[in-house]
C-alpha cells in the first residue's frame, strides 16, 4: 500500500507543532512559572529544551523518517531483532493509553465553551463554580455525550488520510489557536492592574528554584513537547526527505513555548485583577475549570458581552488545542493498527476508536458512577494520567535517548540530520553527547522523583 506524505514542511511543522501545543501549555505551564519563580523557570524550561528535549526530539524525526513506517514498525527495523524494538511498542502504547484519558478533557471543554457561550455563568456566585463542575462531571450522560462528539471529530480527521485530515486540520486549527491566544492575551493585558499579573510570571526569583522545581522544568517540557513516546516519530514517518528536521524540532519547541507563555498571560493578568491570590487557584482541571470561569466573569463583567466572547474564545482555544494533540495520539495507533496488522486505514482507525470509546467512557464515567472504582486511592482517570505521566513517559524518553545515543548507527544519525550532506550540522557531537549521558541521567532523575523515590529518602 502507497504511504502518504504531508504534502508540505509547513503542513508538517504545524501538523507537530498541534501535538505538542495541548491542555500542559494552558493549564500547567503558566502555573507552574508563576509559582516557581518566574522568569527563573522560563530560563531553566529553555535549557531543558535545549539539552533534552531538541536531542530528543531529532531523534524521534529521525528514527520516524528513515524508516517511513509506525513507531513499532520503526523500532523493529532499526533494532534488527534485539529487545529494542520494544522501544516502539511501548511507545505505541503510551499513545493510545494517554488518549484513552485526554478525550475525557477534550470533551469538558467542548462542554465550557457551549456554556460560555450561552452565557451560563452569569450571576453565578464565586462559590458555585465548583458545584457547577462537580455536577457536571458526575452526570453519567453529559460528559459521556461530549465524549463521543470529541472522538468522532477525531476520528473523522483521522479516517480522511494523513494529507486531507490530519495536515489540512493542523493548517486551519493552528492558525486559527494562534490568533485566538493573541487576541486573548491582549486584552488580559489591557485590563487594570495586568501588570502585576505580568510580574508574577516574568520577574525572576532564583531563591524558589531548586531541585525539585528542576525536575519538575523538565517534566513539563517532556510532556509538553509530546516527547517520550510515538507521536512525533509517527508524524516524523510522514516527513519527505528534505526537510530540515532539527529546523523543524528547532521551530515546534519554539511554537510550544511561545503559546504556553502566552497562556500565562492570557490567565494571570484577570487572576491579579479580581485581587485573587494566585496561590489558590490551583492547577489542571481545577484551575481550568472551577476557577477560570469564576474569574473571567469578574475581570470582563459578569454577564457582559465581553465576559462572554472572552470565556467562550478561551475554552474555544483549548479545545482546539487538546484536539490537535488528540488527533497526533490517535494517529499513533492508527498507523501502528494499519500497518502492522495489514488492514485499510479506515477499518484500523475504526478499531481504535472504539477502544477508546470505550475506555474513555470508563475514565468519564470515573468521576460519577464508577467513582468507587479505587486503585491506590486513585479513580480510574487519575490512574490513567499519573501511570502514564510518571512511568510510562519518562520511561519512553529514557530508553529513546539510550537507543538514539548508544545504539543507532552513528553515520545513519548523520547522515538523516544532514539530509545525505546537504546540510550543515555543527551541534553533531553536542547532540550525541546530551543523548548519550545527559539526558539519560537528567531523565532517569526524572522517573526516579515522578515514582516518588527521592520524597521517600526524605
Ligand atoms: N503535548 C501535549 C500537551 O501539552 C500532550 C501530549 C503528550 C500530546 C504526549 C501528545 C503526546 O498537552
Amino acid at each position: 500500500m502507497e504511504r502518504e506524505n504531508f504534502g508540505s514542511k509547513v503542513g508538517a511543522i504545524l501538523a507537530a507543532a498541534g501535538s505538542a501545543v495541548g491542555l500542559g501549555n494552558v493549564w500547567r505551564f503558566p502555573i507552574e512559572t508563576g509559582q516557581n519563580g518566574g522568569a527563573a523557570f522560563i530560563i531553566i524550561y529553555v535549557l531543558c529544551i535545549l539539552v533534552l528535549g531538541l536531542p530528543i526530539m531529532i531523534s524521534e524525526f529521525l528514527i520516524g523518517r528513515h524508516t517511513h513506517a509506525n513507531t513499532a514498525g520503526a523500532y523493529r527495523i532499526l533494532s534488527a531483532g534485539s529487545p529494542w524494538k520494544w522501544v516502539g511498542r511501548l511507545g505505541v502504547f503510551t499513545g493510545w493509553f494517554i488518549l484513552c484519558y485526554y478525550v475525557v478533557v477534550g470533551a469538558w471543554t467542548m462542554h465550557y465553551t457551549f456554556l460560555s457561550a450561552i452565557n451560563a455563568f452569569y450571576e453565578a456566585p464565586a462559590t458555585q463554580y465548583e458545584n457547577i463542575f462537580n455536577a457536571f462531571v458526575s452526570n453519567p450522560w453529559m460528559p459521556t455525550f461530549w465524549l463521543f462528539f470529541f472522538i468522532a471529530i477525531i476520528h473523522f480527521v483521522i479516517i480522511r488520510g494523513v494529507k486531507l485530515g490530519i495536515e489540512k486540520s493542523a493548517k486551519v486549527m493552528m492558525p486559527t489557536l494562534f490568533v485566538i491566544t493573541v487576541v486573548l492575551t491582549v486584552c488580559s493585558i489591557c485590563l487594570p492592574g495586568a501588570s502585576k499579573g505580568v510580574e508574577f510570571l516574568l520577574k525572576p526569583d532564583w531563591s524558589k528554584v531548586d531541585s525539585t522545581v528542576i525536575l519538575q522544568a523538565m517534566g513539563q517540557a517532556f510532556f509538553s513537547l509530546s516527547l517520550g513516546m510515538g507521536c512525533l516519530c509517527t508524524y516524523a514517518s510522514y516527513f519527505d526527505k528534505k526537510t530540515p528536521l532539527a529546523k523543524s524540532a528547532v521551530n515546534v519547541s519554539i511554537i510550544d513555548t511561545v503559546i504556553a507563555i502566552m497562556a500565562g498571560f492570557i490567565i494571570f493578568p484577570s487572576v491579579f485583577n479580581i485581587g485573587m491570590n494566585p496561590n489558590e487557584v490551583g492547577v489542571g482541571a481545577g484551575l481550568t475549570f472551577v476557577s477560570l470561569p469564576n474569574v473571567f466573569q469578574q475581570a470582563f463583567g459578569d454577564g457582559t458581552l465581553l465576559a462572554v466572547v472572552f470565556s467562550t474564545l478561551f475554552y474555544f482555544l483549548l479545545f482546539v488545542a487538546a484536539l490537535t494533540s488528540a488527533i497526533s495520539l490517535h494517529e499513533v495507533a492508527t498507523a501502528y493498527v494499519t500497518e502492522e496488522f495489514k488492514m485499510s486505514r479506515k477499518k484500523g482507525a475504526t478499531i481504535v476508536t472504539l477502544t477508546i470509546v470505550v475506555l474513555g467512557t470508563l475514565c468519564s464515567l470515573s468521576f460519577g458512577p464508577l467513582s468507587g472504582i479505587q486503585l491506590f486511592d486513585r479513580n480510574i482517570f487519575s490512574l490513567f494520567d499519573d501511570f502514564s505521566g510518571m512511568v510510562l513517559l519518562p520511561l519512553g524518553g529514557l530508553l529513546i535517548s539510550l537507543f538514539a545515543g548508544w545504539v543507532l548507527d552513528r553515520q545513519l544519525y548523520r547522515d538523516e540530520i544532514s539530509n545525505g550532506g546537504d546540510l550543515k550540522t555543527p551541534y553533531f557531537k553536542l547532540l550525541v553527547f546530551s543523548l548519550r549521558y545527559i539526558a539519560p541521567l537528567a531523565i532517569g532523575l526524572v522517573f526516579l522523583d515522578q515514582i516518588g523515590v527521592f520524597n521517600f529518602l526524605k
